[in-house]
């Protein structure tokens, strides 16, 4: 018997940067994150317990790809415990990402997410268990995702997440992500995100080894106590409507510190390019002399994301168009929103 389903996950971008980790992908300080749309991973899973030939085979748009096998396996032996019926099981993986492949995207979150939803939906099958789909079972998903990739854990949600223990939440904790829709201001529903692709180069630095980086630096236990305060702070103007200033100032801080951080270390590296200054120059002159307020946040590399809300969408993309894009590879960009979370394809 072979057990087959498909997911589609997003990815997502922290406003609070999750940076640093302990013990199995456990957080050293509170993130959240918008869930995107645009940007996800699509992907099958096929499982046949007690199959005669155990194994993993790994492929991406129909082509086996053994370079993610290495990876999948570590994460699927981790799962045995809890999925019996992966000890003896042959198992195809096919995924499929909606940006394109070397557009400096990172696709942990996505593909991490959309991983841990197939294995749930098969155990589901193979369990025969027909239950509706409780908030045991989100969090169930989100906790075995962040297993495979710490950031993974928020794309579980609709519109914004939050993962790591904060006053700000009653039920978050550090080991899955919780839903946070609810307290958000109607403007924050349907966000903004153009993704700005300074360069499509791989990544030059890996996130493991970038949170590994923290446990070296002097400044670590000065950063983590920011992030516990700038959560609390920003999870306040994410309750208010049209009150951005606060939600600005809080998210290029976190952005600039991420990286920041990255430069501190003995052996430190620098992920932004040149194009990534210029753009957020161009930001704050743009703000400043538009009244728009559009901001910008990074993930551990060179592409710039800009933060605004919906209204002023065709604004901006005049303005990418005509000042952002020539720092762009190839002047790509993507136009991605805040979206309602997983889907099931079949
Ligand atoms: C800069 O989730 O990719 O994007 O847990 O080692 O897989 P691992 O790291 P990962 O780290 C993401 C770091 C970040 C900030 C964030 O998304 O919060």
């Amino acid at each position: 018997m072979t057990y087959t389903t498909s997911w589609r996950s997003p990815s997502n971008i922290a406003l609070i940067k999750y940076w640093g980790k302990h013990s199995l992908q456990l957080p050293r300080n509170p993130s959240v994150s918008f869930t995107l749309s645009v940007c996800h991973t699509t992907m099958t899973l096929s499982v046949t317990p007690n199959a005669d030939q155990p194994g993993v085979q790994v492929k991406y748009d129909g082509q086996p790809k053994p370079s993610f096998e290495p990876k999948i396996n570590t994460f699927l032996s981790m799962m045995k415990d809890r999925f019996l019926w992966l000890a003896d099981a042959a198992i195809e993986i096919d995924s499929h990402n909606s940006f394109p492949h070397g557009a400096g995207i990172a696709s942990s979150a996505s593909a991490m997410s959309a991983l841990a939803l197939c294995l749930m939906d098969v155990n589901d099958q193979v369990t025969a268990n027909i239950a509706d789909h409780d908030e045991l079972w989100w969090q169930n998903i989100s906790e075995i995702a962040r297993i495979g990739s710490g950031s993974a854990c928020r794309s579980v949600f609709p519109v914004i997440s939050i993962w790591g223990e904060t006053p700000v939440a009653k039920e978050s904790n550090d080991l899955f992500a919780i839903p946070w829709e609810h307290q958000l201001a109607p403007v924050f529903k349907d966000y903004c995100d153009a993704i700005l692709i300074v360069s499509s180069e791989e990544k030059a630095v890996s996130s493991s080894a970038g949170h590994k980086l923290m446990d070296t630096l002097p400044y670590a236990e000065t950063r983590y106590r920011e992030a516990f305060q700038n959560i609390e702070s920003l999870c306040k103007s994410l309750q208010v409507e049209n009150e951005l200033g606060q939600f600005i100032s809080i998210v290029e801080s976190e952005a600039l510190q991420l990286h920041a951080l990255m430069m501190s270390g003995k052996d430190p590296y620098i992920l932004m390019e040149p194009g990534t200054l210029s753009i957020i120059k161009e930001v704050w002159r743009f703000r400043k002399a538009s009244g728009i307020p559009v901001c910008f946040t990074l993930d551990a590399g060179p592409n710039v994301h800009l933060l605004y809300p919906s209204t002023y969408a065709a604004p901006i993309l005049d303005w990418i168009n005509n000042n952002l894009s020539p720092y762009c590879a190839e002047g790509r960009y993507i136009l991605d929103r805040v979206g309602s979370g997983p889907e099931k394809i079949i």
